[in-house]
């Protein structure tokens, strides 16, 4: 199959959203450059989340990645999380994966319901047509006590709600990285370095035998400002992959179970 490069609009997409993530993760550009910095790392997938409400959901984020040379490569469903997600590919083997996820929101309570349809009434089409979608930030108002109501139903609706549209985490390609070649060395390399990895479930998630392991810094907490209140709240991560083979080939998916408890890595703990 012949490499597609991707075109210049596609990777200054990939930048901004970069820049966008660091504002809130700015350990990520630390351990960026622990690992070798540009040239060095390469991005093994970001995730983003949204609603499934028809004006938000996954093919609006989509479009404008299969725009710039994306195809859909798979789907998946996380049912106590009430989620479904989809990842999407580029030819070039430089892009990384995105993985897309939204809240199937209808099976919540009626409050959670008027809630999140509150906040996507307040998005013009034009912000879902604009370049910058996918690093927006929120398009909406929102109150501290809305953020709570969110919160005490889906630690998921509580994060798009204080954040909105933009990369809740990127992921080093460990495959990528010279120096390395497990998992626990680069945990190792963190810890050493100061870093607190999330530890549900213990540090790695996956296997060698399903595919993939992946680990996880805990979200920064950054401040949100909401219409009442200023508050401390965790905001992105960084995320570590390592592809093993599978009869014969590399594992290029993602593992629901793992995925689960990497989306923990921005739970709320208030003292
Ligand atoms: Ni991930």
């Amino acid at each position: 199959m012949a490499i597609v490069k991707a075109d210049i609009k596609t990777v200054r997409l990939f930048e901004a959203m970069w820049q966008d993530y660091l504002e809130l993760n700015p350990d990520a550009q630390n351990i960026y450059a622990l690992f070798g910095g540009a040239g060095q790392v390469i991005n093994d997938h970001i995730a983003l989340r949204t609603f499934n409400l028809p004006e938000v959901n996954i093919e609006k984020l989509a479009r404008p990645l299969l725009a710039g040379g994306y195809v859909e490569a798979a789907s998946y469903e996380f049912e106590q999380k009430k989620l479904k997600a989809k990842h999407f590919k580029h030819p070039d083997p430089l892009m990384p994966k995105v993985f897309i996820s939204e809240l199937l929101v209808e099976q919540f309570s009626k409050e959670l319901q008027d809630a999140v349809a509150d906040l996507v009434a307040q998005v013009k089409p034009q912000v879902v047509n604009a370049d910058n979608f996918l690093h927006c930030g929120k398009p909406w108002q929102i109150s501290f006590s809305t953020y709570r109501k969110l919160l005490a139903e889906s630690e998921y609706a509580a994060w798009v709600g204080a954040f909105g549209f933009r990369p809740n985490h990127f992921t080093v390609s460990i495959n990528h990285l010279k120096q390395f070649d497990c998992i626990d060395e680069v945990n190792q390399l963190l810890l050493d370095n100061g870093f607190r990895l999330n530890s549900v479930n213990g540090l790695v998630k996956g296997s060698g035998l399903i595919g993939l392991q992946q680990s996880s810094t805990l979200a920064n907490m950054v401040d949100v400002t909401f219409t009442d209140f200023t508050v401390k709240i965790p905001s992105c991560f960084y995320e570590f992959a390592l592809r093993h083979k599978v009869n014969g080939e590399l594992f290029e998916g993602f593992v629901a179970d793992s995925a689960d408890k990497i989306f923990e890595s921005t739970d709320v703990k208030f003292a």
